[in-house]
């Protein structure tokens, strides 16, 4: 098995790519944030079906956290991941520090930096409400990314649904010249979707934590019985919520403009977060 190259700085990563380019082949990135689980895998895998040249980015954005949130804590295990990425072939890890990405120290108080902002009428909404500037954070590192690596396609999982669409707004927005593969949520044995952050779960509380892809399949199966008006389902499945969920929202949306849905149809985005023992869970269905 060979090991995966990790590369820490951008003129590195660009010789890097300089090579692949000359050489035609079809570059394909996969941003994380490390803590690399099955869910990241899949993303992994498809890459590799699909480009020549995998390349994992791995770097834990202080700017996509809201103060109070876990920046700190954030698992970081850059060894475990990279035998992951071993193991799936992956060619080149990015992994800059916040120097490299933000050689300025005052763009993390966010004064001296250009910030890429999506649409308030993506962003004012679902987790953008709760997280206030999370998205900013998210769309500018990934133009970052995208702008030193200049990948052909870029795979997101479905889970971060509101950030897959405001990625997806922004590539249409401004012309950049990448496919964007939107990947299925990858879940746990029993239903939990992946997240670095089910680490931080205690046994009780994954336990509890599994209501919440069982009223999200109540809303299909509420669907499939006729049932159309977005918000009725939404409160019969509510119902189905273990009380020590403190749910932050429970909404309907259009998975393509993020406009709220009254009525249930097709690309319609179920999406619901809660906190459970200050652990915060996303999930979602799109019918
Ligand atoms: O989904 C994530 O892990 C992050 O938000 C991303 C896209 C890598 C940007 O930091």
């Amino acid at each position: 098995m060979l090991i995966t190259e990790i590369l820490y700085t951008i003129t590195q990563i660009r010789q890097k790519i300089k090579s692949f380019k000359e050489k035609k082949l079809v570059i394909g990135l996969v941003p994380t944030m490390g803590a690399l689980h099955i869910g990241h895998e899949s993303l992994i895998k498809r890459a590799k079906q699909e480009c020549d040249i995998v390349i994992v980015s791995i770097f834990v954005n202080p700017i996509q956290f809201c103060l109070g949130e876990d920046f700190e804590k954030y698992p970081r295990q850059i060894e475990a991941d990279r035998q992951i990425c071993s193991k799936l072939g992956v060619d080149i890890i990015f992994a800059p520090n916040a120097d490299e990405m933000y050689p300025d120290e005052a763009t993390r108080i966010d004064e001296n930096f250009t910030i890429v902002a999506p649409p308030a009428s993506y962003q004012n909404k679902l987790c953008g409400n709760f997280r206030k500037g999370h998205f900013n954070g998210v769309a500018t590192v990934v133009l970052k990314l995208f702008n030193i690596i200049t990948p052909d396609k870029a795979y997101f999982g479905r889970k971060d649904a509101q950030q897959l669409v405001i990625i997806k707004k922004m590539i249409k927005d401004i012309d950049l010249p990448l496919e964007i593969v939107d990947c299925p949520i990858i879940r746990e044995p029993e239903g939990l979707a992946c997240s670095s952050r089910n680490k931080y779960l205690s046994a009780e509380s994954r336990n509890k934590a599994l209501c919440i892809f069982k009223s999200l399949k109540n809303i299909e199966k509420l669907y499939n019985t006729g049932i159309t008006s977005a918000s009725e389902a939404i409160e019969l499945s509510k119902k189905l919520i273990d009380p020590d969920l403190e749910i932050e929202y429970f909404e309907a949306f259009d998975f393509e403009t993020l406009k709220r849905a009254e009525k249930i149809q097709k690309n319609t985005l179920f999406a619901i977060a809660v906190k459970i023992n200050g652990v915060r869970l996303i999930d979602n269905l799109i019918i």
